[in-house]
């Protein structure tokens, strides 16, 4: 089968076979319970990089906390990026704020319904906007997330990898997607690629379109779709400074927002260059990025992370302020904080777990006392 050659009737069949094995199969989640599009919005961005499991919790604290589209825009970036801390990809709750001051200011708080009025907004590309307006308006307008393409890509044995056939995926899913029940219909596409039709061990022999995939019959379906040669993650070591002043407070600075988990609070740092130790690395890093002089002391943890295109290992070294005045010459803004202040900034994730590292040692220094 391919996309030229599906005829009407096959098309007929498969939209029955999933909406019949949605009804009985599909799954309860929060944001299907609503056809309101701000918290369908919400959830559309949250899971653009983060699976079901992880984002329900984030989902209900946020229409908790920020209960209309309104309150998003009148909040501080910096509150909106606590709400976001430990779910990644920060842009992400970045544009949903810059979003939906557009929505309050152009919309008058009402999130629109149109294509193109939703596909201008921060944040929001072609599968988004489709899962929101099919979602919250029945709108028949089609999706092609990483599970959708999986699921086509099997479905006609895509002979390329998904990424040089994006046109004739996305054809293929507007042929597909029934007029009459486009909610439902790209409801139960996700949910058939995210339960049955999995990146391994897809469950063909309960798939509700197991009569018509090509890969199935060609018992390819393990094979498909074709990656790309995978490269190993570029490795960064990264040399990072806990300072404490005299009166035991800690410095932490703001990252630029342009960057990499940009607006979030960090302990400073930076690359270990060849041929430096890790204490070498501290000392300077905060006297260019900084402007202050630092006694480097003993290693607190070391973390490792991975982001998409890199992986980190951080060294964390416990230090001293020793001179100098503080500059924002590499970030937005430096505080010194107690540690239990640190709670009210937004960090990254393996920023949490220095600060989990700081309590246990706290913990430990009072157990001792
Ligand atoms: N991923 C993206 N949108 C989704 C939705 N509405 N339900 C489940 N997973 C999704």
């Amino acid at each position: 089968m391919t996309l030229n050659n599906l005829t009407d009737l096959q098309v007929e069949q498969l939209r029955r076979s999933l909406l019949q094995w949605y009804n009985k199969q599909g799954r309860d989640l929060p944001w299907r319970r609503t056809t309101d599009p701000y918290p369908i919005w919400v959830s559309e961005i949250m899971l653009q990089q983060t699976q079901v499991k992880t984002v329900i919790p984030y989902y209900e604290r946020w229409l908790i906390q920020f209960s209309t589209i309104s309150q998003v825009a009148q909040a501080e970036l910096q509150t909106v990026l606590k709400a976001w801390e430990g779910l990644g990809y920060y842009a992400r709750g970045r544009n949903l704020h810059k979003a939906a001051q557009v929505v309050t200011q152009i919309y008058e708080s009402r999130f629109p319904d149109q294509l193109e009025k939703v596909l201008a907004l921060p944040g929001i590309g072609r599968t988004t906007a489709g899962g929101i307006l099919s979602a919250a308006f029945n709108q028949p307008i089609s999706i092609l997330d990483g599970n959708v393409k999986r699921v086509l890509s099997r479905l006609i044995a895509l002979p390329v990898i998904p990424t040089e056939a994006l046109s004739e995926l996305w054809a293929l899913s507007d042929r597909l997607l029934d007029p009459d029940q486009p909610r439902d219909f790209n409801q139960a596409l996700m949910d058939l690629g995210a339960t049955v039709c999995t990146r391994s061990q897809p469950n063909c022999v309960e798939c509700p379109w197991n009569f018509a995939c090509e890969a199935y019959n060609k018992k390819i379906q393990n094979q498909l779709p074709i990656r790309k040669m995978s490269v190993p993650l570029p490795h960064k070591r990264i040399g990072v400074a806990v300072i404490f002043n005299d009166e035991g407070l800690i410095l932490i600075d703001r990252r630029p927002e342009g960057g990499l988990l940009g607006g979030l609070w960090e302990f400073p740092g930076g690359k270990i260059e060849p041929n430096e130790t890790v204490e070498q690395c501290v000392e300077r890093e905060i006297l260019e990025e900084i402007g202050i002089a630092i006694a480097v002391g003993e290693n607190l943890i070391t973390i490792d992370h991975a982001y998409t295109h890199f992986r980190v290992t951080l060294q964390v070294h416990l230090c001293r302020y020793v001179s100098g005045t503080p500059q924002t010459i590499e970030c937005d803004e430096i505080r010194w904080v107690s540690l239990d202040e640190i709670d009210q900034f937004p960090v990254p994730k393996a920023n949490s777990q220095i600060i989990t590292a700081l309590k246990e040692r706290d913990r430990l220094n009072n157990l001792v006392k």
